[in-house]
């Protein structure tokens, strides 16, 4: 059996645990599994099918988002392309790719399970996300439970109650219906009730399902992890948003409830299903950005546009 990966869990936490933003210790930013070698073999051979590369803006510039590939640099110079650049690499659900990771995902919510009570997730997936200095992820919230580890560099989370005006739940089911997880609303003031972290290798945060958040690098290159979790209720939560989306953005009906039990949710229970089945969903989901730019061979740190090629 390896070494715990939680290292300062104390009796506490698991009260604490999901009901406030959280900020515990972990010993992963020293396990081989994340070294920068490790990580660039895994670039190397990573499925192109399951990684994003995006480009983003400089604070304070106006929002940019765009999609590219890795092109034909070694997984060691993509690494130090977006040690240069203003991007981040997404190597997404790795527990999927390469057993090693499932295996430490499988102790990790193993973990969480013996010391929360009741806590009992039926599936987990974890990403690995390689971003550049001062690259931001905007305001967005999530569905599923969401956590954040630090593995290399600093960046500062603020994390936002999950409460209007900050979790609306008509922006949780127009993303639940169209999954545009980074269009909602933000302004700037809301930063004042926010909760501000600022994590580095060695730390990770855990918050409320759906608790808005964005990310803002330190000026160094940044190599964190996200782990993402269903529980039954977050499940249940997950069939209201979209129960709910229909009602409120299909049939012009303003929803009362956000109850998970009782007659009313098995009739959205029953609602969501039969849209899902009718395959009435689809078309209403945004398509995928087209691939836009590769990462340039010569100049290490820039992009070279291509014509974009859908998805
Ligand atoms: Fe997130």
């Amino acid at each position: 059996m390896s070494e715990a990966i939680f290292t300062d869990w104390s009796a506490d936490t698991a009260r604490r645990w999901a009901s406030e933003p959280l900020r515990l210790k972990h010993r992963l930013h020293t396990d081989p599994l994340f070294s920068m070698d490790t990580l660039a073999e895994l670039i190397d051979s990573y499925p192109r099918q399951h990684y994003s590369l995006v480009q983003v803006g400089t604070p304070g510039q106006r929002r940019l988002w765009r999609e590219g590939e890795i092109g034909k640099l070694s997984g060691a110079r993509v690494i130090e392309s977006i040690a240069n650049g203003r991007m981040w690499l997404n190597l997404r659900n790795v527990s999927a790719v390469d057993k090693r990771f499932r295996a430490l995902l499988d102790q990790l919510f193993g973990e969480i399970a013996e010391r929360v009570p009741g806590f009992s997730a039926f599936s987990s997936t974890m990403g690995i996300l390689i971003s550049s200095p001062k690259a931001e992820v905007y305001y967005h919230m999530d569905l599923p439970g969401q956590s954040l580890w630090q593995i290399h560099g600093k960046k500062r989370v603020y994390v936002y109650p999950a409460e209007p005006p900050f979790r609306r739940d008509e922006d949780l089911e127009r993303i639940a219906l169209y999954q545009l997880e980074i269009d909602i609303p933000f302004e700037p003031s809301y930063d004042r009730y926010a909760q501000v972290f600022e994590i580095e290798g060695g730390e990770m945060l855990h918050w409320p399902l759906n608790a808005p958040h964005r990310v803002e690098n330190l000026d160094c290159l940044n190599v964190s992890m996200t782990t993402e979790y269903w529980t039954e209720p977050i499940r249940r939560s997950q069939m209201i948003n979209l129960a709910n989306g229909i009602l409120r953005h299909k049939l012009g009906v303003t929803p009362r409830s956000r109850s998970i039990e009782g007659p009313g949710f098995w009739a959205k229970a029953a609602l969501q299903a039969g849209v899902k089945r009718a395959g009435l969903l689809k078309k209403a989901r945004k398509t995928l950005r087209p691939i836009e730019f590769e990462l340039d061979t010569e100049r290490i740190g820039e992009i070279r546009d291509i014509a974009p090629v859908a998805r």
